[in-house]
């Protein structure tokens, strides 16, 4: 797989990245995230589950991965990889991110699955916690789901943490959710603190459904940042196990052109110019190769037409998103 910078950034990523989010914990909000993880849940299963993702998109050629402190045990999962596979820190570009602590203690019923914390106190807490466990492979740390509500854009304390992160070399980034993804990047723009910036990479939600941020995301990419993209197939929602109205005209399309849906919804995802990389949420070995491809579905499939209809507004697309329940 070509490798390509991220943004102005020195880091280098694929097209692809692997996202953790669904292999580091039982419990997801993906559509069928109970039959993916299966009824054996303990650590030592889904650390091997992931192991198998990782190594598969390793041998694809997967460069990029994407992790959290909140997304159970998959920086843990990550190491234990990275070491097993005696990966150097040069091979592959690791992201993280820090923000929401994970409360759910290996339960899929828990009441609390992640709890936001966006004060400075945490962000020293979990990147302690994040360098005791990838600590060399860290090259990407990013605030987790950053909001006009949490202050976070405006927390001196945490900012400045940030700009010295920065200049001990690992990048900063944002990563976005919600209807409000363009207005908070639009301001995470503008950010400084002693008057530099702050950020210089983010990571939305940009999918077929839900388009809204696409214009700020160029507008971030023209000024230099990195740009990742996630939920490239809205946690399910744009692949084969859903046979909703809002994806009749993926299917159709899809199956016009003998590809998987969800290989076409990522790989409109990646026909915007200002991608640097789209994050594949593969929960199996099946669904990474379908999504990895993405890389091979004809440009005719991506610019058909029918798929233009398929745009929600982000008040509809995220009410939906927010009632997806755990599983
Ligand atoms: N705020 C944030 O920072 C944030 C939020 C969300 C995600 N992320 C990052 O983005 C990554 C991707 O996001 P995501 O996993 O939430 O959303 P996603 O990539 O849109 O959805 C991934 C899910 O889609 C389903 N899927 C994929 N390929 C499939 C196939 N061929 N057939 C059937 N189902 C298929 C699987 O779920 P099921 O099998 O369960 O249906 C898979 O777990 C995460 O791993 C994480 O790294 C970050």
């Amino acid at each position: 797989m070509e490798t390509r910078s991220l943004g102005h950034t020195s880091l280098l990523v694929t097209p692809l990245g692997l996202g953790l989010a669904a292999l580091g914990r039982p419990g997801y909000i993906t559509l069928g995230h109970d039959e993916d993880v299966g009824p054996v849940r303990d650590g030592a299963a889904l650390e091997a589950r992931s192991h198998e993702v990782l190594d598969a998109a390793w041998a694809a050629g997967v460069r990029y991965v994407d992790a959290a402190r909140s997304y159970g045990k998959a920086e843990d999962f990550l190491a234990s990889w990275l070491a097993a596979r005696r990966v150097t820190p040069g091979e592959l570009t690791v992201g993280s991110k820090w923000g929401y602590v994970y409360t759910a203690n290996w339960r899929v019923d828990a009441e609390k699955h992640e709890v936001k914390d966006h004060s400075a106190a945490n962000l020293r807490r979990q990147l302690a916690e994040t360098r005791a466990r990838i600590g060399a492979y860290l090259r990407l740390y990013q605030v987790h789901s950053a909001t006009f509500e949490s202050g976070v854009l405006e927390d001196a304390d945490v900012l400045g943490a940030l700009v010295r992160l920065r200049e001990e070399g690992v990048e900063v980034g944002l990563t976005l959710s919600g209807p409000r993804q363009a207005d908070v990047l639009r301001r995470a723009l503008e950010v400084r603190a002693d008057g530099r910036p702050v950020f210089g990479c983010v990571q939305a939600t940009f999918n077929l459904l839900e388009r809204s941020v696409g214009p700020a995301l160029a507008e971030a990419r023209a000024a230099g940042w990195g740009v990742l993209l996630k939920e490239g197939v809205a946690n399910g929602r744009l692949t084969g196990r859903n046979h909703a109205p809002e994806v009749e005209a993926l299917h159709t399309v899809a199956n016009a052109h003998g590809v998987s849906p969800d290989a076409l919804a990522l790989a409109w995802v990646l026909s915007h110019p200002w991608v640097d990389t789209a994050l594949s949420g593969a929960a199996t070995v099946a669904q990474l190769r379908s999504n990895l491809s993405a890389l091979t579905v004809p440009q005719d499939a991506v610019t058909d037409p029918r798929l233009l209809g398929m745009a929600q507004t982000p008040q509809a697309y995220w009410s939906v998103r927010a009632a997806l329940p755990w599983r």
